[in-house]
């Protein structure tokens, strides 16, 4: 296959890229803290995932579809929410389904999420989130590991 001819930034942001994919392929467990924004991933994680999701380089495309080229590994989410996801006002969730998809299609599907909902309404709730979230990632991670 012939090389397209790239430019000086197309190419400094290959390597980004390639940087990327080098450090999570390496990785035996990824740990990833977001927000949710406007009910997705927000844009600086959406620009991780493109810089990671690759074609020939991270997943193949096939007659039959995608195919992930990543070994699978165990992947920790930790999804921090102002707003609530059943009751009055009640929000859609298209953070975790999108999340668990894009990964899949890498080779990654050990993918569990922690969803801290609820955090713009007061101090309180945010300190028993954090509380949450500590526990669970005690639960997952070996201690020393992170
Ligand atoms: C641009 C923007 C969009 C947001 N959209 C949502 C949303 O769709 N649902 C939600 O529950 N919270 C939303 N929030 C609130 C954040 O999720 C919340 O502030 C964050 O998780 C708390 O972490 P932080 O203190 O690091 O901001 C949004 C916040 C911002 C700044």
């Amino acid at each position: 296959m012939v090389e397209p001819a790239r430019g000086a930034s197309e190419r400094s942001a290959l390597l980004v890229s390639e940087a990327l994919i080098a450090e999570l392929a390496a990785a035996d467990l990824v740990v990833i803290d977001t927000p949710m924004h406007n009910f997705t991933v927000p844009s600086a994680l959406k620009a991780w995932i493109d810089h990671v999701v690759r074609p020939s380089c991270t997943f193949r495309i096939t007659p039959a579809g995608k195919v992930g080229l990543l070994r699978d590994r165990p992947v920790l989410v930790v999804v921090t929410c102002g707003g609530r996801f059943a009751g009055p006002g009640a929000q859609d969730d298209f953070l975790a389904p999108y999340f668990r998809y894009v990964l899949g299609t890498i080779g990654i599907s050990s993918v569990e999420l922690l969803r801290l909902e609820g955090l713009g309404r007061g101090a309180a709730q945010a300190e028993q989130a954090l509380d949450d979230a500590r526990r669970w990632i005690e639960t997952k991670v070996p201690t020393g590991r992170i």
